[in-house]
């Protein structure tokens, strides 16, 4: 009975696929090739197979009435063309009446291929064929990829590429797609704004590679220098400071410069990042027009969002203060001269103009070789167009030579990831042009003056020097002694150790080898006797207890030095708890930030491990928020600061802090305070650090509190950053509402504090869960606004939560109605309808400060 029908199911299931394909209408079925006989018609397009990332087809700009062959993104719901092929010889008429046009593909009579767009009545627009066939003329086929590359090939070369759109870029750049000159092709590969937002034709403003000095981009707007990259110094453009904190978002860069090809071209390590870099013929207000461009698809907020641009101040714009001026935007007024220089034109400077520049005070004397150089730090090199460089030579070897050619100006580095003896250098001649300083980037510039100058530069510093020099000998005294002390206290220690129950010195370092370099590689972290600790704390009384911690009693304490302090025990009992510990040591001794409890020391030589930290005067957040009369002090402004903070301290761990640490534990009593109210994240023992690559960790040991938790970490053990997000976004609604979430989610219909939030904020009464014990005082504008960021933090699906990068985005945007609206929360959908918003922006509103809220967590 039952045999037949088990070989009706196999037979059945082996006809599906089959089925299947025959149920499909063959149209359907996207291809992504075009060959000699099948050209792409003006009605259809074809799509990139694996992910589906592109579609190449015909379309019209808005507001044109001319037709073009382009490369646009599937899956963003805003048409963003990407590449343009016949984007100066359109097809006329819009793209509905010329389903007739064609793009083909056809072999040449000399043996190559050539691609061609068509009007309907058979004239062809625009078309390419690359010079050399190779005599082998097999067919040819065109095929976009999922990178967004049109690439032509020859079948019978074993698909060798004979043309492709990544060579000829229109105004944009995506990843792998280079920018710059490949001096072995022939080719300049640049990057040239559309004439205007309907004529997709080459405009007026270019970026493009200089390679006349160390290569620059530079942006161009006709025959104006709008902004200029600086060289590369083997991890960024020196004009773009800030590189470095995109690395932790996922970002590579490549920057290749061997005689044979000087390009700039980044990757993205995540594939769901969306990103381009564009040049964009207006946007700027520095430097007379044209803007570089990157912007990144938030797929939570349906827009696409400026993640960073250039030029971006008053100093980026060319040569704002001449020949050897020195802009700095954070000085009033911005432009100074380098030391040992003074105003070319006194008058023009005294008038806020400082674009003739500065002249040299004394002059040089190079045949008696007395010149000598001085430093200017952080700086965007000077203009390299005219400059020489050198990858071979040491830092030394290029001051002497410098110093030996009267031509030579200054030098600096060429190669920051160099080995220390080649780093090489670049060398400059004449005026030193287009000269910047960062706060806290930048590179070291070495410029050459005349020894009476630099004689008056080390007079004022003697003085100082000799005070210096005396403070130097007594810290290296103190050290030295320290030292000795150190090694004679570690040698009584490891003779008392008992092996394995503790964590040493050795055990405090870093066990991230190929990331050590940061500020972790060896922690300086101060071991206190356990004495010490006993006396700080009174024998730890239970008058100085502050209360329970994950893994032991908490107390306050007062160092000898008057420091106070919170020393955090480890419960001899708890086996789980040791290993907690060295996590949370190793963890937070390379993290510092203003929204991170600091980590004063720890005392390892005692019956008890012990934590020490900075002392918190006002606690913790719960002690303050859920009660009726303390909450009263924390007013909106006050509980507003504290939301930033956090946020500001969890970007930290998440991105930028290089580490990438997802907290796995936030709540409100894990929130600290300051004297000033400043929100401080603790409690590490959870934490994970996880490799760049992991984007998702699965444990078994699900840890963390229920109420904060995120339904698919809750559920199946699953954890990423956007599980903090998650609890973050149960920290912001507790903190407007002044109640706690106790919700141990259920289908029981029973509404948390979550949905209770987004059904009020979907009726439009979002202010009646407003804390009453703010008396009604506060700003409506904020309120709302971080009702919806809690609420898009606590989505159900991981993937709609926005990343910490986003929530700060949206905190420090002054436009409540960009925040976009947030789905039903986790669990509380569940049962609901799926509900398919589908709005999308543009852009979402521009944030200027995102970069410097970045730099600022670093
Ligand atoms: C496009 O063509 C339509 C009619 O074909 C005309 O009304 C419209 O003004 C044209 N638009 C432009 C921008 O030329
Ligand atoms: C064919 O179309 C092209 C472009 O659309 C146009 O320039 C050309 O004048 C047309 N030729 C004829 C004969 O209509
Ligand atoms: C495209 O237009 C042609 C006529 O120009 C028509 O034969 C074909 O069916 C159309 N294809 C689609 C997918 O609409
Ligand atoms: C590449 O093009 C840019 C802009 O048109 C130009 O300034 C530059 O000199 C070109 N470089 C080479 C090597 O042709
Ligand atoms: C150019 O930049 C402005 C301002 O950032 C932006 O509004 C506009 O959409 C950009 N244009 C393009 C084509 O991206
Ligand atoms: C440099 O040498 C010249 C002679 O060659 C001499 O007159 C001059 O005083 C010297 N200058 C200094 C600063 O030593
Ligand atoms: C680099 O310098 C060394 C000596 O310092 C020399 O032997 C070598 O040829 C140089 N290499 C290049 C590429 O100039
Ligand atoms: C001095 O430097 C310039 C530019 O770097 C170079 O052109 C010149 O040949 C050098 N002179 C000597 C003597 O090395
Ligand atoms: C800079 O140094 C790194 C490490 O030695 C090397 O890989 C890279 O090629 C160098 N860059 C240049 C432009 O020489």
């Amino acid at each position: 009975m039952s045999r037949p029908n088990h070989q009706l199911g196999v037979a059945a299931a082996a006809l599906l696929p089959l089925l299947l394909l025959l149920l499909l209408p063959a149209g359907s079925r996207a291809r992504d090739t075009i060959s000699p006989g099948q050209p792409l018609r003006g009605n259809e397009t074809l799509v990139s197979s694996g992910a589906g990332s592109f579609v190449l087809g015909f379309f019209s700009p808005p507001g044109s009435n001319n037709t073009y062959v382009g490369v646009w993104y599937a899956k963003v719901p805003v048409r963003t063309v990407v590449w343009v092929a016949n984007r100066a010889d359109p097809v006329r008429g819009a793209v509905g009446r010329n389903a007739g046009a064609t793009l083909s593909v056809s072999a040449t009579s000399g043996g190559g291929c050539a691609l061609a767009v068509a009007a309907p009545n058979g004239t062809v627009v625009w078309s390419v064929s690359p010079a050399d066939g190779g005599g082998g003329g097999g067919p040819c086929t065109a095929r976009i990829q999922d990178d967004g590359n049109l690439v032509v090939s020859e079948q019978g070369q074993g698909g060798r590429v004979v043309w492709q759109g990544f060579d000829h870029p229109t105004d944009t750049l995506l990843p792998g797609m280079r920018l710059g000159v490949d001096f072995a092709a022939g080719k300049n590969m640049t990057l040239t704004a559309w004439a205007s937002p309907s004529d997709p034709s080459p405009g007026a403003v270019v970026a493009a590679m200089d390679t006349s000095g160390d290569p620059e981009v530079f942006i161009w707007n006709g025959r104006t220098k709008v902004w200029r990259s600086g060289p590369w110094d083997g991890v960024q453009f020196t004009g773009v400071p800030d590189t470095v904190t995109y690395k932790a978002l996922g970002f590579s860069f490549r920057f290749v410069n061997d005689g044979r090809e000087a390009t700039y071209s980044f990757q993205v390590r995540d594939a769901s990042i969306v990103t381009r870099l564009a040049i964009n013929g207006t946007g700027s207000v520095v430097g007379g027009g044209g803007t570089l461009q990157r912007w990144t698809w938030l797929d939570a907020a349906r827009c696409w969002n400026l993640y960073w641009y250039a030029p971006k101040d008053q100093c980026d714009a060319v040569s704002a203060c001449g020949p050897n001026g020195v802009c700095d935007p954070a000085a009033v007024p911005a432009c100074s001269c380098l030391r040992g220089f003074t105003p070319r034109s006194p008058a023009s400077w005294a008038l806020r103009d400082g674009r003739d520049g500065c002249v040299r005070a004394a002059p040089l004397d190079c045949a008696n070789r007395t010149d000598g150089f001085a430093l200017l730090p952080h700086a965007k090199v000077p203009d390299t167009t005219r400059a020489v460089v050198d990858f071979n030579s040491s830092l030394d070897q290029c001051r002497l030579r410098c110093l030996g050619n009267c031509s030579c100006t200054a030098y600096a580095s060429a190669n920051l990831t160099g080995e220390p003896g080649h780093r090489g250098c670049v060398m400059w001649t004449g005026g030193l042009d287009d000269l910047r300083v960062y706060p806290g980037y930048g590179q070291d510039l070495y410029f050459r003056l005349a020894a009476a100058e630099l004689a008056s530069i080390s007079k004022s510093k003697k003085k100082v020097n000799i005070v210096v020099a005396i403070v130097v000998s007594l810290t290296a005294l103190a050290i030295l002694l320290a030292i000795v002390g150190f090694f004679i206290w570690r040698a009584k220690k490891v003779r008392a150790r008992k092996p394995g129950s503790s964590i040493g010195r050795a055990g405090l370092h870093s066990n991230e080898g190929s990331e050590g370099k940061d500020h972790g590689d060896d922690l300086e972290l101060p071991i206190y006797d356990f004495k010490t600790i006993a006396v700080a704390t009174d024998g730890f009384s239970t008058e100085n207890k502050l209360g329970e911690g994950g893994f032991g009693p908490v107390y306050k304490g007062k160092l000898e030095d008057g420091r106070e302090i919170a020393v955090k025990t480890l419960s001899r009992t708890s086996a789980q708890g040791l290993q907690e510990f060295k996590n949370e040591v190793l963890l937070i001794a390379k993290l510092q930030h203003r929204n991170l409890v600091r980590l004063i020391g720890c005392s390892i030589s005692g019956p008890e491990k012990i934590l020490i930290y900075e002392y918190m005067e006002n606690k913790s957040l719960d002690y303050f928020l859920f009660d009726a009369t303390k909450s009263k002090i924390l007013n909106w402004q006050t509980r507003y600061r504290i939301i930033e903070g956090i946020a500001r301290g969890l970007l930290y761990l998440h991105q930028d802090s290089r580490y990438r640490i997802i907290h796995r534990d936030l709540k409100t009593s894990n929130i600290l305070l300051d004297k000033e109210m400043t929100s401080k994240i603790s409690d590490f023992g959870m934490a994970r650090m996880f490799g760049s690559d992991d984007a998702q960790i699965n444990t078994l040991r699900v840890v963390g509190t229920y109420g904060y938790m995120a339904p698919e970490y809750a559920m199946d053990g699953v954890f990423s950053v956007k599980s903090d997000v998650f609890s973050f976004g149960v920290i912001v609604l507790e903190i407007i509402t002044g109640k706690r979430n106790r919700g141990v989610y259920s289908y029981s219909g029973h509404l948390n504090l979550l949905a209770h939030a987004w059904s009020l904020l979907n009726e439009g009464n979002g202010l009646d869960l407003v804390d009453e014990n703010l008396d009604g005082s506060f700003n409506s504008d904020e309120v709302l606004k971080c009702l919806k960021v809690g609420l898009l933090c606590v989505q159900e699906n991981p993937d709609d939560r926005p990343l910490m990068s986003q929530v700060l985005m949206m905190l420090a945007s002054t436009d409540t109605a960009s925040v976009p609206d947030p789905k039903q929360p986790g669990f509380a959908a569940r049962r609901a309808a799926a509900d398919d918003t589908s709005w999308s922006k543009p852009d979402c509103s521009v944030v200027d400060n995102m970069t410097i809220t970045m730099v600022e967590g670093r």
